[in-house]
């Protein structure tokens, strides 16, 4: 992908960041409706890129929820207690770093916001995962907190023939918490524990829009590769997690009071880089649109 601007109208300009996915879009308004070549060209832009930065001012709910739905049909969060009010579909995520207390993990005002900092999809433990995440900066700390982006077209790519091969055909169990996690998830009530079984998903998926084949994995989630040996499973999921993990693959995202970033959640996966000065402010409003089945 070539490093130069496009300009699509007389006032959009699509910048691809210097990194293997992303874009910044400038001069789009973004709280109004968008004409057809510049939703256009923005979706062309999010489907070569993945990840599209939208600087500007703070948006409040209801503002990033009608951003968020010219990426697709919104979508309201499994856990209850993560829907924000009068709009369930919006959530605020409060990451703060409350103390580091020696010994112990780091302390948040949500305890599961450390499992943000694990490589992963999101919801990729429903049948019908998430499609574009849409991730609007209120406050973010002085330094550090960065999201970081991989992308898993690339990093499919990349992969040598034989390992191509052996991953051909598989499918894997993600299921809403897994052993293999480092950190436990929010506990689900009864009507969302029925509400979100384990699914399976294979772990090579193909874009719908684009057909690209991308790695589709996220170490949260994944439990077991199906019709293996659990110790080959756990051995090619490890060599996976390395393998993501290389710079080559990844863009980091410092953020900035107002940005909105946008990202696909099917040819991408992404975590946080907890470091930055405790009691740092770092919240963001989310919303996510409904996807379809991995195949
Ligand atoms: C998310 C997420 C990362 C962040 O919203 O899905 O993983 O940087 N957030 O807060
Ligand atoms: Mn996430």
């Amino acid at each position: 992908m070539p490093i130069t601007a496009t300009v699509a109208t007389p006032s959009l300009r699509i910048v691809p960041l210097d990194a293997p996915l992303g874009a910044r879009i400038d001069g789009v308004d973004r709280s109004q409706p968008w004409d057809a070549a510049t939703a256009a060209a923005i979706q062309q832009a999010f489907l070569t890129r993945h990840v599209l930065v939208f600087p500007g001012a703070t948006m409040d709910p209801a503002g990033v929820l009608a951003f968020a739905r010219r990426f697709g049909d919104t979508v309201a969060e499994v856990n209850r207690e993560k829907r924000l009010g009068e709009l369930p579909e919006v959530s605020r995520i409060n990451s703060t770093i409350k103390a580091i207390e020696p010994g112990k993990d780091l302390q948040f005002h949500v305890q599961t916001s450390l499992r943000s900092e694990e490589w992963h999809t999101d919801q990729s433990f429903v049948e019908r995962p998430a499609k574009a995440t849409i991730l609007h900066a209120h406050e973010v700390p002085s330094r550090g907190g960065a999201t970081w982006f991989c992308n898993t077209a690339a990093a499919y790519d990349a992969l040598s023939d034989d390992m191509k091969r052996r991953l051909t055909g598989l499918k894997a169990v993600h299921g809403y918490d897994t052993a293999r996690a480092r950190y436990r998830p929010a506990v689900r009530t009864q009507e969302e524990i029925d509400e979100s079984p384990d699914v399976v998903h294979p772990l090579v998926r193909t874009h719908p829009e684009s057909g690209r084949k991308a790695l589709y994995l996220n170490f949260n989630r994944l439990d077991h590769i199906l019709d293996i040996p659990r110790a080959e499973s756990d051995a090619i999921l490890d060599e996976l997690a390395a393998w993501v993990a290389q710079d080559r693959f990844i863009y980091r995202h410092n953020w900035t009071v107002g940005d909105a970033v946008v990202w696909d959640n099917r040819c991408t996966l992404h975590r946080v880089c907890y470091d930055s000065p405790v009691g740092d402010r770092r919240v963001m409003l989310r919303v996510v649109t409904q996807g379809d089945r991995p195949f």
